[in-house]
């Protein structure tokens, strides 16, 4: 060390006072730059310049246009912070809408989310067995159960299309009947029966494991409104606890007839290895795993594609049960308010699907209906709470016929705040 200094510092009187600047400024500037010390004094510095700039509020009408004095500019759901003085960088174009879950919250928030550390696993490290944590029994399954899942094809939808076609196609009515039910089209029987023994696989795991698991966005609608899978929806997802990413990938990873499919920071899928091979690296049908992580206050989306995830801790544990299909799966304490923040639970909404073959490939929106319109076709939950009670019956009906009965409790009070 000692010889290195003199032989930088020393060798000529002339550039030493020089030369030792500018080495002592870059030791310094590195130092800081990798113990992180700019990040963190930039977003403080943002945060003391925040509050005083604006009172905080919780406004749920904000979008980013209250936002454009400091950080703008909501591409793939992420947040650049500008300079108070900046001019925003796409001026002819509309501001985005802020992340729908993050308009509920203050900008002292959003800044701290901003700053956490998205999803960066080491997925390619070796399986880690001298970790005691992974010392795990294999999870069992017995892949011919999938042949019990393929029963409910939604024999309502198929007689009421046959119906329709057999029908005199001069009556407008009927034709316009037809054209709407047919944006809607179920998942086949197979790949129906082959996602759902997916997902009772991969919760039987979530169980024996212990890992905190719930569902989100459209499988979180799906379980709201149908207690099962939305019936023309192609995928699940859910996520899990980001702490737990080694033992879900060695566990899931290792169970016979099923492969994992990881990212280092993009989702993971999960799916039966003898499914068709696909043009996509993936196989499907996949239940798609994401994670969160959490402080005191929040949870919040770890994986790449679930940035928009941040919500209260109180609105998510304690976690809630809910029927799905078959299942009891585990979803937010304040399911009711998620959902209704992220959906309009009134309209049906169907994707254009390029082929089941060729992977998934989902476009634009389709069908856009007022959901009573498939009411004698598809399963809908109906909820009745009876007065003076804090108790739910939640109905499970194809048109008249009652499929199932569930008796929850409503959902606490905070979720109305
Ligand atoms: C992810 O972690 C690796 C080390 O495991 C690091 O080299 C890399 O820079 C990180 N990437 C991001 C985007 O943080
Ligand atoms: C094993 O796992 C532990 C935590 O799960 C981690 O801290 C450690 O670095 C891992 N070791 C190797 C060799 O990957
Ligand atoms: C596997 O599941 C099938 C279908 O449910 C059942 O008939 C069979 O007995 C099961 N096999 C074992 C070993 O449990
Ligand atoms: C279609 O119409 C024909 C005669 O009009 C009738 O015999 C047949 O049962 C109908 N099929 C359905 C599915 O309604
Ligand atoms: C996530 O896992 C960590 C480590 O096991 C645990 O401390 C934490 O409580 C878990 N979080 C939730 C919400 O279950
Ligand atoms: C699901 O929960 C209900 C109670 O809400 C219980 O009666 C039923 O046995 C559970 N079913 C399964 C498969 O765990
Ligand atoms: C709701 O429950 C009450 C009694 O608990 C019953 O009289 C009423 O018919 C139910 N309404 C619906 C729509 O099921």
């Amino acid at each position: 060390m000692t010889v290195t200094w003199k032989r930088m510092c020393c060798v000529s009187k002339q550039a030493r006072v020089a030369k030792c600047a500018i080495l002592l400024i870059l030791g310094v500037y590195l130092y800081l730059y990798f113990t992180n010390f700019w990040a963190e004094t930039v977003t403080s510095y943002m945060m003391a310049a925040l509050e005083k700039a604006s009172p905080l509020d919780n406004g749920a009408e904000r979008t980013l246009r209250s936002y454009q004095q400091l950080y703008v500019d909501v591409e793939e759901n992420d947040l650049l912070l500008l300079e108070p003085s900046q001019t925003p960088p796409y001026e002819e174009t509309q501001p985005e809408e802020l992340p729908i879950f993050w308009k509920e919250h203050s900008e002292q928030d959003i800044l701290k989310r901003k700053s956490r550390p998205m999803q960066n696993f080491s997925i390619s490290d070796p399986y880690n067995h001298s970790d005691s944590n992974l010392n795990l029994v294999p999870l069992r399954v017995n892949l011919s159960e999938v042949d019990n899942f393929g029963k409910q094809a939604f024999p309502e939808y198929h007689k009421e299309v046959a119906r329709l076609q057999n029908a005199s196609q001069d009556d407008v009515t009927t034709a316009e009947d037809l054209t709407m039910l047919e944006l809607f089209p179920p998942l086949s029987a197979e790949s129906r029966a082959q996602l759902i023994f997916t997902m009772d696989v991969f919760v039987r795991a979530c169980r024996q494991y212990g890992w905190t698991y719930f569902l989100v966005g459209g499988t979180l609608l799906g379980a709201y409104r149908h207690h099962g899978l939305i019936p023309w929806d192609v995928d699940i997802d859910v996520v899990v606890n980001g702490s737990n990413w080694r033992e879900v990938r060695h566990v899931l990873g290792n169970t016979p007839g099923f492969t994992l499919w990881t990212q280092r920071s993009g989702v993971w899928r999960f799916y039966l290895s003898h499914l068709p091979k696909v043009e996509s690296p993936s196989k499907w049908p996949f239940v798609e795993i994401y994670f969160f992580s959490e402080d005191d206050e929040h949870l919040w989306g770890l994986t790449n594609s679930l940035k928009y995830l941040m919500v209260d801790r109180e609105r998510v544990l304690p976690l809630s049960t809910s029927r799905w299909e078959h299942l009891n799966v585990s979803v937010p304490a304040c399911t009711e308010r998620m959902v209704k923040t992220e959906f309009d639970v009134s309209r049906c909404v169907s994707h254009y699907m390029v082929s089941e073959t060729e992977g998934f490939d989902v476009r634009e929106p389709e069908g856009n209906v007022d959901c009573s319109r498939l009411y004698s076709v598809y399963p809908f939950v109906f909820r009745n709470q009876s007065h003076d009670t804090d108790i739910v019956v939640e109905s499970r009906r194809i048109g008249q016929s009652v499929v199932e009965e569930v008796t929850k409790s409503v959902e606490p009070k905070l979720c109305q705040n």
